[in-house]
């Protein structure tokens, strides 16, 4: 048989995977592929956001699922909630709407299904709560529709309300300022989050500069709050005080930071740092880096809090105002101990999954 050449990076991450278990099925009709993997169990049924878009191969599409599943189970651990880690991705050739999207998304929630509550979903890239809400007819493990929206606040809206928290947070740590007035923000994707985030800053008297892939999304946002605007390949070089992921993952990596013309990273994007010593090259130029599992753990904390747990309103913010707490818990120990922010991230992690760091 010839030997069938495989890319490195999903050969690493299947010799590296911690998880427990991954759900597969080929739509033949429209060439998508669906993955599922739970990562871990070990603090209650895996939560994940399954994801929707177009990827090289499958193999990128899982890998970049078993990735994110990963860092699930960091985010939940960390936000200590009582829920494991898993991620979903629907890898089609192109976005589908009306009903080939519905076609699609049946076949796929038989998945989530069929795991009888080992996982339990909600919106992630490229989906929303309408999507949510057509799952849900067919599984209970289906959360983040309609029916979780709580005084007006939907996922995204937690999430990008969590992710502007934690910006002020790394602001007023490195500059001893609680006033966002004048500090310039580069938003990186402005989806359902990076758009909300985008309002959200604007208000508070930050300059914000937007940039996405799809253009549509940013004229709106131009219209709306007079934002500047980036082109998608000049984004690290961008002079800003911030620089938020909101998109895509694993987007800056060591070779990048002495790109970077930002003081701070931070942003509502999931997995962002690509490479193991991305983090230390951040900590060595100076660049303060806000876990993005800390940073955007706000969606998480209202889907599981409001639709599993029963948190009230007030809740569900209390704990969303607690990422401010957990950053500071994690820069000071990260100074204290002379490690990255990653690593003292990943130390209050592995002390709640019962692990020895
Ligand atoms: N997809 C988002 C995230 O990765 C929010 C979310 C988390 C939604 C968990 C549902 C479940 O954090």
């Amino acid at each position: 048989m010839n030997a069938v050449p495989f890319d490195s990076r999903s050969d690493a991450m299947f010799r590296s995977w911690t998880g427990e278990e991954i759900l597969a099925r080929h739509d033949a009709r429209s060439g998508a592929w669906m993955f599922v993997c739970v990562h871990s169990t070990r603090l209650g049924p895996a939560g994940g956001g399954t994801r929707m878009r177009s990827y090289g191969t499958p193999a990128a599409a899982l890998t970049e699922a078993m990735d994110l599943a990963e860092g699930m189970t960091r985010k939940m651990a960390a936000a200590d909630l009582p829920v494991g880690g898993g991620k979903s991705v629907i890898a089609v050739p192109r976005v589908p709407r009306g009903a080939e999207r519905e076609r699609l998304l049946t076949r796929y929630v038989a998945l989530v299904e069929a795991l009888g509550g080992t996982y339990i979903t909600g919106p992630d890239m490229n989906t929303n709560g309408d999507d949510l809400e057509f799952m849900r007819r067919h599984s209970e493990h289906v959360f983040g529709s309609s029916a979780g929206i709580q005084d007006g606040r939907s996922i995204a809206d937690a999430t990008a309300l969590g992710t502007f928290q934690g910006i002020r947070t790394c602001v007023e740590w490195a500059d001893r300022t609680d006033s966002l007035d004048g500090c310039t923000v580069v938003v990186q994707g402005v989806g359902e989050v990076g758009g909300r985030l985008t309002g959200m800053l604007v208000e508070a008297g930050a300059d914000v500069v937007v940039s996405d892939v799809d253009e549509a999304r940013i004229a709106p946002l131009v219209a709306r709050h007079g934002v500047r605007t980036v082109a998608p390949d000049r984004v690290l070089d961008e002079p800003c005080d911030v620089f938020a992921p909101c998109a895509m993952g694993r987007v800056i990596g060591a070779e990048d930071v002495g790109r970077l013309r930002a003081r701070i990273v931070a942003g509502a994007a999931n997995t962002q740092l690509r490479g193991t010593g991305t983090a230390d090259a951040l900590r060595a130029a100076g660049i303060l880096y806000g876990p993005d599992y800390i940073v955007n753990s706000g969606g998480a904390m209202h889907a599981f809090g409001v639709e599993m747990l029963g948190w009230n309103s007030a809740e569900v913010l209390e704990r969303i105002r607690g990422i401010d707490h957990t950053l500071r818990r994690v820069f000071t120990s990260a100074e204290q101990e002379d490690v990255s922010t990653e690593e003292a991230a990943g130390r209050i992690v592995a002390e709640r999954l019962g692990e020895t760091a």
